[in-house]
């Protein structure tokens, strides 16, 4: 691992080969990811400084009946609010947190991803083995028949792009929603296959994450406050079952106290480290790192 010239403090070094180590060790090492991870790719993430919630109100932006409420009384606001998180998501593209985890699945270092980002940016870095414990915005779900599908990139840019955007009109707001989710071919209305706070997580997702947290070594959590519960169970799950903890996070969570190793970095610098400890040169090349 290169010294010279790093602005990579000697402690946080050592930690990263530590974790290499570990890894090395371990038959089936599991990312656990949040929204520090996406921050890299201009995704704000959701608390403390700069967060969304911040900005909106969690208790009226970050469930149904809140959503509603704002809708019935400032139409204006909802509209705002999903023109900006539409928008944010559609630029975003993946970082080298992203890549790091991708090319370590693909090397067979790791098994998979869980992760509580809905932005699709692990698929899109090239990673397979996705549970997307709260959904994913560019996935529709049928509130008739539960059938999911994607909603292509295009698809929206195209049906949003109407008279509606930005008008504080519920009329307008409710046919720009109907257009971004669009009809199942039941017939049923459909709604961005994302979790709101006080709904259940995905059965399946949940189900295959659990799994897969119960039979890994190591797992890495990165990029995440793990306050939201039952997802931040998740790496407390792995370790109740024997996985070390590896944390990346520059600062502290609750998860701290239960890692084995605590990496005080941004995801993006700690995970393409660890990623070039286990790629051969020839795979860096390919990947043109
Ligand atoms: P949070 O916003 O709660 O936490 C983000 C974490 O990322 C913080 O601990 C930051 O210190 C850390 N962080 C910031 N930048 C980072 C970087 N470059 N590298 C590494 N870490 C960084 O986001 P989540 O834990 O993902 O749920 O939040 C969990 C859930 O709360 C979300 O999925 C969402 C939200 O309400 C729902 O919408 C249901």
């Amino acid at each position: 691992m290169r010294k010279r010239g790093s602005s990579i403090d000697e402690e946080s070094l050592r930690r990263i080969r530590d974790s290499c180590r570990l890894i090395s060790t371990s038959a089936s090492t599991v990312v656990f990811t949040g929204a520090g991870v996406s921050s890299e790719s201009g995704i704000p993430v959701f608390r403390g400084s700069g967060g969304l919630w911040e900005r909106y109100n969690p208790a009226l932006f970050g469930n149904l009946l809140g959503l509603a409420i704002v809708f019935a009384f400032s139409p204006g606001k909802i509209s705002y609010f999903a023109m900006e998180a539409i928008s944010t998501f559609l630029s975003a593209k993946p970082n080298p947190a992203h890549e790091a985890i991708a090319r370590l699945e693909q090397a067979g270092i790791v098994k998979g991803v869980i992760t509580q980002n809905v932005d699709n940016l692990h698929r899109k870095a090239g990673s397979s083995n996705v549970f997307e414990v709260h959904g994913n915005i560019f996935r529709a779900r049928c509130l008739k028949c539960g059938v999911r599908s994607d909603i292509p990139k295009e698809q929206i840019l195209e049906k949003i792009s109407s008279g509606e955007k930005g008008s504080s009109k519920r009329r307008d707001l409710l046919r720009m929603m109907d257009r971004f989710s669009g009809r199942c071919s039941c017939g049923g209305r459909r709604r961005p296959d994302i979790v709101l706070f006080g709904e259940m997580l995905p059965r399946e997702t949940l189900t295959g994450a659990l799994e897969l947290a119960s039979r890994c070594d190591c797992i890495i959590a990165a990029g995440t406050s793990a306050l939201v519960y039952p997802a931040a169970s998740i790496p407390e799950y792995a370790v109740q079952n024997g996985a070390a903890l590896i944390e990346i996070n520059p600062n502290r969570t609750r998860l701290t106290p239960l890692s084995q190793i605590w990496i005080s970095l941004r995801a993006s610098t700690a995970l393409e480290l660890i990623s070039k400890e286990f790629l051969s040169k020839d795979e860096l090349d390919a990947w043109r790192i």
